[in-house]
């Protein structure tokens, strides 16, 4: 199994191999420079690697360590969004294109998985959108239409989903949709790169990234890589101060998985229209699946229900999302044995509904980004590999101007004021007190926020009862962050950047850790070394190799004194 420190355990992590990149110990040159190892920057890594071009991968945690651990791994072209929304937004041509490129996506990813031959779970199935108890049938009538128009001509109302312990009711079947195991598929993308000459670095944070002749980037170890051009996958963008964190707002989302017995639920996707929405699959949990058989996998299935999703940093108070998720599964799906999983994570939600992948705006033009993910970050990261291959080897790409990130989309005007005026909201916690008054209320493997002064800090009890404090100003924008006890996390409620519990930065936009306090008088020691004094156990915490730990700076602190 995947180490996973502190955190939450994915199937996929607990059902997989540790990957074996080391991090980067020259300077070095390639032809492009990729930032982020998950599905969207492997992707990207590997179609320019099978076009004869050098890539270099970096990432501070393992492949796949991001948000691709903690995905679903549903493979749709039934968009989130709605197919009427889209086509509302981004007019009948953008619907089609949306429709036909992640179509694409998918087709894509199981010709790779033919080519190269890999054992990953991989199955095409069929997807069901159903209702919610009484709610109008007219909404699966327009999405029917508005998937026609699109150009997905099979997809068809039936009276209810192929599931027998309970009657979803009226829905829509999406076909040749299809499912897999995200970090096999990704293991084996990884080695297939470095096959065809690729270069990966795991534990090698990108410390900054500058566009130009060359592009510029240097490791937080202060390695420098340079390149022609370079491809920030990073899920929320790291090189990017605003732009794009105004247009997307980060949620989290979270998944159980429970042990059915084999065939009981009907293999396939399916999810309600409820927003946020829940989001259903079956994942065979057999030795081939990494489950030995002592561990009872023969006969059984996990059966995988997600939703219950939230702006990161803003739990609704009292909130038991895992409770809510076995409580719905459990009485539509009788048959569950026991949840033996449970995991969150987070998707970028673009006002529009699509991703952001192209040209970095207010860039060099050298400096491609990936983003915004939509829920839809399989296929969104599987679209990134195609588009920006076609656009660095510059060639012309029909689907370059419904993904530019520089998009102003006038129908989401609405959406874009919401989640700002809701950013801007979150700012008043520089007025209010803290979440207790002093450390002492905090219990051991807690965090809370204390008032001191003009500021705030974020203390950390560990296990032991040591106190661990950093600045609660978050270093994207200043925004204060919040302790999430599911995963024990620190999470800004802005735009979502997040650090594990000892300050490490986990997600962008915030690229390096919360800042060290003076204990005497509070204030933030933000030149000093980002490292807890009183740390007991981070080094092995961060450890370089361990996969699970998405520590972005692992490297970096097991190496300070
Ligand atoms: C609970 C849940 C369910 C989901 N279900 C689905 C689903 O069913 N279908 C679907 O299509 N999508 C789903 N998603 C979304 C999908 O998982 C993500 O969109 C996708 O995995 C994102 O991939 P990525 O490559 O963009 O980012 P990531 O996988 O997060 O990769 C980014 C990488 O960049 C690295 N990095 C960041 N900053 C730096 C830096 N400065 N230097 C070096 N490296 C850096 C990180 O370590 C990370 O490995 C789900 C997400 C969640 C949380
Ligand atoms: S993520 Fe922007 S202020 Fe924290």
């Amino acid at each position: 199994m995947q180490e996973n420190l502190g955190q939450s355990v994915s199937l996929w992590m607990a059902t997989s191999a540790e990957p074996n990149q080391s991090a980067l110990v020259e300077d070095t040159h390639a032809d492009v420079c990729i930032v982020g190892a998950g599905i969207a920057g492997i992707t990207t890594a590997y179609m320019l690697a099978k076009q004869g071009k050098s890539v270099v991968v970096l990432d501070d945690g393992a492949v796949g360590g991001g948000q691709t651990q903690r995905t679903t791994a549903h493979l749709s072209n039934a968009l989130d969004d709605r197919y009427f929304e889209i086509e509302r937004l981004h007019g009948s041509e953008g619907a089609k294109l949306a429709a036909s490129s992640h179509t694409a996506a998918i087709d894509r990813i199981e010709s790779i998985i033919g080519e190269e031959q890999i054992a990953c779970d991989f199955v095409r199935l069929d997807g069901y959108l159903f209702l919610l108890p009484g709610e109008s049938p007219e909404l699966l009538d327009r999405e029917l239409a508005a998937a026609h128009r699109a150009g997905l001509g099979g997809v068809e109302r039936l009276s209810r989903a192929p599931l027998v312990c309970f009657d979803t009711g009226p829905c829509l079947r999406f076909p040749r949709q299809a499912q897999f195991h995200p970090l096999k598929y990704l293991a084996a993308v990884a080695a297939a790169i470095e096959r065809a000459g690729g270069r990966i670095f795991t534990a090698t944070h990108a410390e900054t990234i500058e566009g130009g002749k060359p592009a510029r980037i240097k490791t937080s170890s202060g390695r420098i890589v340079t390149a022609d051009a370079v491809v920030v996958a990073t899920n929320s963008p790291v090189n990017d101060l605003l732009a794009i964190h105004t247009k997307q707002a980060a949620y989290m989302s979270y998944a159980i998985g429970a042990v059915v017995p084999r065939g009981a639920v009907t293999t396939a996707l399916y999810w309600d229209t409820l927003d946020p929405y829940h989001y259903v699959r079956i994942q065979p949990l057999s030795p081939e699946t990494g489950m030995t058989e002592q561990s009872g996998a023969e006969g059984q299935d996990v059966l995988i229900v997600g939703g219950e999703d939230h702006k990161t940093g803003q739990a609704p108070a009292h909130s038991v999302p895992y409770a809510r998720l076995e409580a719905w599964a459990r009485e539509r799906f009788p048959m569950i044995r026991e949840v033996r999983f449970r995991w969150s994570g987070q998707v970028m939600e673009t006002i529009d509904g699509l991703a952001f992948i192209g040209r970095n705006p207010l860039d060099k033009p050298n400096v491609f980004i990936v983003t915004g993910d939509s829920g839809m970050g399989m296929t969104h990261g599987t679209i990134a590999g195609i588009l920006l291959t076609d656009l660095i080897l510059g060639r012309e790409n029909p689907w370059t101007t419904l993904y530019d990130p520089s998009r102003k989309t006038l129908g989401a005007l609405g959406r874009f004021a919401k989640e700002n005026l809701n950013v801007a909201r979150q700012y008043g916690d520089w007025m209010t007190g803290g979440d207790v008054d002093s450390s002492a209320q905090i219990k051991p493997g807690a965090g809370a926020v204390i008032r001191h002064g003009l500021t705030k800090i974020a203390v950390y009890r560990d296990e032991q009862g040591v106190c661990h404090e950093r600045s609660a100003v978050c270093p994207h924008l200043g925004g204060i962050i919040h302790w999430n006890d599911a995963e024990k996390t620190w999470d800004c409620p802005c735009h979502g950047s997040r650090f594990d519990r000892l300050g490490g930065v986990l997600n962008g936009p915030a690229n390096r850790d919360l800042s060290g306090v003076d204990s005497d008088c509070g204030k933030c020691v933000c030149d000093s070394p980002p490292i807890p004094s009183k740390t007991t156990d981070y080094a092995e915490y961060l450890s370089p190799s361990s996969h699970g730990s998405e520590s972005r700076r692992g490297t970096e602190h097991a190496n300070l004194p």
